[in-house]
């Protein structure tokens, strides 16, 4: 083990007991604390066919045997309806995680606005599509990574609640280039990721240890 740095051993701390806070606060603190958080950008089909797309932070890899990725859907702001990308994943049974490329950073924060489910955030936006080749759900052209996923469970945590949607991965796309061997050129990549509130950061230093 490594001797704490010079001033380790001495860093005072605030403790602070998160159910004290209220709802809004905790969101605060839980996400300016738990970053940078790759983003989800997730494209799902809504009534009559309409490309819904809505980013989701709360994102992660759950496994690779087989590959399992999971982004969690809190409560509508002051709502008692379930998000739509929720209601369209359960209703479809599929959906597409697109990574977000720097400079969709502001379309980013406006596709995460509330609309109708029967808007189009995909249309509003601009954002192109490419077909995927697994499920009838597109992609969105111009992300470099995307993952056609098909359902593979819902889970319920929390009061709120939030569910934590779990995807089976049925086929990867990865921008031409961007890979030798599996191994991804994460400076050709180049994702955006999120910090706290409205705040997105790039790819600073990369550390090799
Ligand atoms: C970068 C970013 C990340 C977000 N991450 C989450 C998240 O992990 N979970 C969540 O419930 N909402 C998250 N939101 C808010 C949703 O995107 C927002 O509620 C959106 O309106 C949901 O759209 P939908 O109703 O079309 O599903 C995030 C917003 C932004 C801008």
């Amino acid at each position: 083990m490594n001797p704490p740095a010079v001033g380790e051993a001495e860093q005072r701390f605030e403790s602070i007991d998160l159910a004290a806070l209220t709802r809004a606060d905790r969101y605060k603190i839980l996400t300016g604390a738990v970053i940078p958080r790759p983003i989800a950008f997730v494209t799902s089909l809504g009534p009559g066919g309409i490309v819904n797309a809505a980013p989701f932070s709360q994102f992660v890899i759950l496994a690779v045997d087989p590959g399992l990725l999971g982004f969690s859907v809190g409560p509508r702001p002051g709502g008692s309806d379930a998000k739509d990308t929720l209601v369209n994943v359960q209703r479809a049974g599929e959906f597409v995680i697109n990574m977000v490329p720097e400079g969709w950073e502001q379309r980013v924060q406006q596709a995460s606005e509330e609309y109708p489910p029967d808007v189009s955030e995909a249309d509003l936006l601009g954002f192109a599509t490419l077909p995927s080749r697994r499920i009838a759900t597109p992609r969105l052209a111009g992300s470099k990574i995307q993952f056609e996923c098909t359902l593979d469970q819902v889970l319920q945590f929390g009061d709120a609640p939030n569910h934590l949607v779990v995807g089976r991965i049925v086929e990867m796309h990865v921008a031409e280039g961007l890979t030798q061997n599996c191994r991804i050129d994460a400076r050709a990549y180049a994702p955006v990721a999120r910090i706290g509130g409205r705040n997105y950061v790039r790819l600073g230093d990369i550390v090799e240890v």
